[in-house]
């Protein structure tokens, strides 16, 4: 098998630690594995903002697309950019440009030590989230009347096509049946938001004719989050909208002991993808030792097992596991190593 080719995007604040730890293991379940995965940086972010004025340089979409296979992003977001303008052009300008319209969020518990539901076992934390990640709320279409007076006006669209729906929900679907998943909740509005999220409702309806071996369910978003927290169990994979999923899915990542453990990839199917820890760059935490390295290591799973090392980025997972299980953990989670010496730990774990 080919080297696979990643660019890598370690961003700001705690971005930068974790994908140092990411890289760590990835080096070392490939040398594992006897294969190669040559890692190229970029230093899109705050810095390199402050310094040029560029956020995302131009043509960077077809860059990537030309010369990589995935990439691998940590955070945005610096207190010196205070609108974060630059993490608005970097992330949701890559997620646009090379139209990464699934958001794949897998929840799973690691251990039941993590959850901070009362008996909850890894066995009943354990689904799957995609996000639509191309319209929604996230168009950046609205706009201010009369701005800065009593009477200001502000206004955001909720954008939602019939190909941009139907593509998302198909993929749910087919994901659930490849997987051997037998449900699928769509979470929307459609009380309220009588036109957009009808939309949802009927493409989600016709979708689901054509999968009549799975149990297609509809929920109100409210009533998900309800659900999520009485009986996680109840849920195999969840379908929804762009701003609905960025809400639910952090709910999702306290359940399987916060946003330090959350993992996501933002997929194209059979194009170019990135992916990422859910969290943020928690400038706080950073340059401390001390931020979750889990995420970054997680996402950096997803990434092989999206690019067919499937052994290795399960590989990657395990070792999450095991780290957790011996309590090779940041405090976030109850340990007491930092960011580094998790990272080593894991890496030398893959080595053995
Ligand atoms: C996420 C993040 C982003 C989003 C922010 C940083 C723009 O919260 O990936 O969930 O809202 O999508
Ligand atoms: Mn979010």
């Amino acid at each position: 098998m080919s080297d696979l080719r990643v660019a890598v995007v370690p961003g700001d604040g705690i971005g930068v630690e974790v994908i140092a730890e990411a890289v760590k293991a990835l080096t070392a379940v490939a040398n594992a594995a006897g294969k190669a995965i040559r890692m190229t940086p970029f230093d899109w972010g705050a810095e390199r903002y402050l310094k040029s004025g560029v956020t995302l340089p131009p043509d960077s979409a077809a860059m990537l697309e030309g010369a990589f296979d995935a990439v691998l992003l940590g955070a945005m977001g610096d207190p010196r950019v205070p609108d974060n303008r630059h993490a608005a052009d970097i992330l949701l300008g890559l997620r646009f440009e090379l139209d990464l319209y699934v958001n794949y969020r897998p929840i799973r518990l690691l251990h039941e030590r993590l959850c901070p539901l009362k008996g909850a076992r890894p066995e009943d934390v354990d689904f799957v989230v995609f996000r639509e990640n191309t319209e929604g709320l996230y168009v950046m279409m609205g706009g201010h009347f009369k701005k800065g007076t009593a009477d200001e006006v502000a206004t955001e669209v909720d954008l939602n096509t019939r190909k941009g729906v139907e593509r998302i929900v198909r993929h749910a679907f087919a994901f659930a049946e490849r997987s051997g998943r037998g449900r699928v909740v769509m979470a929307d509005k459609s009380n309220v938001l009588i036109h957009a999220h009808e939309l949802w409702q009927r493409v989600f309806n016709a979708v689901a004719v054509e999968y009549p071996k799975i149990e297609a369910r509809h929920l109100y978003v409210d009533n998900l989050a309800l659900q999520l927290v009485r009986e996680p169990s109840q849920f195999e994979v969840i379908v929804t909208s762009n701003m609905f999923g960025d809400i639910v899915t952090d709910l999702a990542a306290g359940l399987q002991g916060g946003l330090g453990m959350a993992a996501s990839g933002n997929i194209h199917p059979g194009r170019l993808s990135l992916f990422e820890p859910v969290h943020g760059s928690s400038p706080p935490l950073a340059g401390k030792n001390v931020a979750n390295p889990m995420g970054a290591i997680l996402a950096a799973g997803l990434m092989l097992e999206h690019l067919g090392w499937t052994e290795e980025g399960e590989r990657l997972e395990s070792a999450v596991r095991w780290a957790v299980a011996s309590e090779n953990t940041t405090a976030d989670i109850g340990g007491s190593r930092g960011t580094r010496e998790v990272g080593d730990a894991i890496a030398s774990r893959l080595l053995a």
